[in-house]
């Protein structure tokens, strides 16, 4: 059976954290759709296309891995895409309660997608793009928390910010 998962986000940026979920999903589901959430009501420093670019980077050497971007609600675009599964990553406890609620209610607006967690890998488990975004604008060095293409762009972002 093709099972086609979808793993939305914020991605403002991408980190290792991320792309160690897209790994690891690209070899449980015959597709992944990684979905780049554009209304969000987060202050966010890169643009939609910005992202896209840096995942579509990121992730060029898997086939069954995609980037597209979605606007609305995400069970929505799963139905879209023919997706059953939505793939999050779970870092810690206090990732929980938020994740419990989000997939509760996906779930009660379409019973037919699942939602999967995978445990963010331990080496990964501190990071966020929050945490990144911080450490960087106090000047502080993030090269263990993504990869160097995003790390130039953050700095880069950073600094035309000043
Ligand atoms: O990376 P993030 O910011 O934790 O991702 C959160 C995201 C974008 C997956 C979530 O906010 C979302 O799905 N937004 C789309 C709107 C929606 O469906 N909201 C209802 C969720 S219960």
């Amino acid at each position: 059976m093709k099972t086609i998962a979808v793993y939305p986000g914020s991605f403002d940026p991408p980190t290792y954290g991320h792309l160690d979920i897209v790994d690891r999903s690209s070899r449980v589901f015959s597709r992944v759709i990684v979905a780049v959430a554009r209304n969000i009501r987060k202050n966010v420093l890169f643009t939609t296309s910005e992202r896209m670019e840096m995942l579509r980077k990121l992730t060029r050497s898997y086939s069954n891995v995609e980037i597209d971007s979605f606007r609305g609600l995400l069970v929505d675009y799963a139905r879209d895409k023919g997706a059953h599964v939505v793939v999050r990553g779970l870092r810690a406890i206090s990732d929980f309660e938020y994740e419990f609620q989000m997939a509760h209610m996906n779930k009660k607006l379409a019973p037919e997608v699942d939602t999967v967690f995978m445990m963010t890998g331990e080496r990964y488990s501190y990071i966020s793009s929050n945490i990144v975004k911080e450490i960087a604008g106090f000047g502080g060095k993030i090269d263990d928390l993504v990869p160097p293409m995003v790390r130039e762009q953050v700095l880069r972002k950073i600094r035309k910010g000043k």
